[in-house]
């Protein structure tokens, strides 16, 4: 061989080579490249299979192309079985043709939505709510639909209970507060018969009786009294609720001033001095804000003890609400005693030492409940005691 043809041969033989090189390289590459591509799917496929909720993507014929493990367990399908197969080759057609509309739905929509679907499961039809989501092609044509589904059967039972819980409370109350409403106005009519004649015999025969049988009858006009009082507080706290003005802006300077023009004969009896400052505007019933301070500043005018009665009304403002405060320099309640006295006929004191039904805080804490508010007093037997309660905001209805 001619050393031309030799030198051409080898050169031939090292460009295969070289050619062969970079062919073995461009192989391993996409071997690597392959094994990175296997893993990331195997990690998504993981990630996917860990998932909690129900993952799984159909074409827009709704045949299957991927579901997760969760998906595999619930419905007894293997992934590879499952595929080209649609909703209703595994579920009731009613249950099928419902995913499949929410399906369709997505794809005109273009865009995520969501829907509550039941789903056939061996223990029973189960809730759940679906996002459901269209996959587009580069094109922008939708190929898929991909839907995540979690299941909320615990919540939807746990909030329905909830809600007959609600119901059964709101009418038991209804009826309470209906029942409460009748007896007292139902009460009042024998009443003051009898309240009416005791004193009509004490005015008529009174003189032709004996003095026992005088004391007999005023004990009675006494006990029929008493009674109308309580029927007439009790009316009260049922009207909290049944007889309730809608929320507008209260002047509460002015509805102080009317509660004391409600309290003139025990202000003056008393000789006490009550002052008002720094009281704002809220949005509340009218009505009941008088009632509220009326009561209040009644009861300091009546614990006030030997002194001359001094009552000063105040209001801060806190973050979300004003906090008003009703002090006195009275006997003060012990502060074991400080949540009970809000309770219906809680009282503290006989009725030989303070005339009263126990129902007044009662009607208090109704009024300040139904604005949202909170009331407690601060005290300590024998310094005073200094009622709170708060007024959140809020617009006028
Ligand atoms: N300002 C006060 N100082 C001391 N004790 C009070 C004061 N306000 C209320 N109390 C106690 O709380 C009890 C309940 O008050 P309330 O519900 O208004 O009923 P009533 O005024 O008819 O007694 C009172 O009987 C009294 O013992
Ligand atoms: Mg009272």
């Amino acid at each position: 061989m001619a050393d031309d043809d030799r030198a051409a041969l080898l050169g031939r033989i090292a460009e295969l080579e070289a050619a062969l090189a970079q062919a073995e390289r461009r192989w391993a590459e996409a071997e690597a490249q392959q094994r990175r591509l296997d893993e990331s799917r195997a990690r998504l496929q993981a990630i996917l299979d860990r998932t909690p909720t129900v993952l799984y993507l159909k074409d827009i014929e709704g045949r299957y192309q991927l579901v997760n493990r969760r998906f595999e367990q619930l419905f007894h399908a293997e992934q590879a079985a499952l595929l080209g197969r649609t909703d209703f080759d595994l579920f009731p057609r009613e249950a099928a043709d419902a995913f499949r509309r929410n399906d369709l739905e997505a794809l005109y929509a273009g865009a995520p939505i969501e829907r509550e679907e039941i789903v056939p499961q061996d223990d029973g039809p189960h809730t759940y709510i679906s996002i459901k989501f269209p996959l587009f092609d580069r094109g922008g044509a939708p190929v898929a639909v991909c839907g995540i589904s979690t299941d909320i059967t615990d919540r939807k039972h746990a909030a329905e209970a909830l809600e007959r819980q609600a119901a059964a409370l709101r009418r038991s109350n209804a009826e309470l507060e209906q029942f409460a409403w009748v007896a007292s106005h139902d009460l009042q009519e024998p009443l003051r018969m009898v309240a009416s004649f005791s004193q009509l015999l004490e005015r008529r025969y009174g003189p032709q009786l004996p003095d026992e049988a005088r004391e007999y009858i005023a004990f009675a006009v006494d006990g029929a009294k008493r009674m109308q009082t309580l029927i007439h507080d009790l009316l009260t706290l049922s009207r909290v609720s049944t007889r309730r003005a809608p929320f507008s802006p209260v002047d509460l300077g002015a509805a102080l001033v009317e509660a004391l023009s409600n309290l003139r004969v025990a202000v003056e009896e008393s000789h006490a001095e009550v002052t008002g400052s720094g009281l704002p505007t809220v949005v509340a019933d009218p009505g009941q804000m008088v009632q509220l301070l009326q009561n209040l500043v009644g009861n300091a005018l009546k614990f006030h003890g030997g002194a001359r009665p001094r009552v000063e009304v105040s209001a801060e403002r806190r973050t979300g609400g004003w906090e008003v405060a009703v002090r006195d320099h009275g006997i003060g309640i012990a502060p074991e005693d400080g949540e009970r006295i809000f309770r219906v006929f809680q009282r503290l004191h006989g009725r030989a030492e303070a005339p009263g039904t126990g129902i007044g805080l009662a009607i208090c804490r109704r009024i300040v409940d139904r604005l949202g508010g909170r009331i407690w007093v601060d005290s300590q037997l024998g310094e005073g005691a200094t009622f709170r309660f708060t007024v959140p905001d809020r617009a006028a209805e």
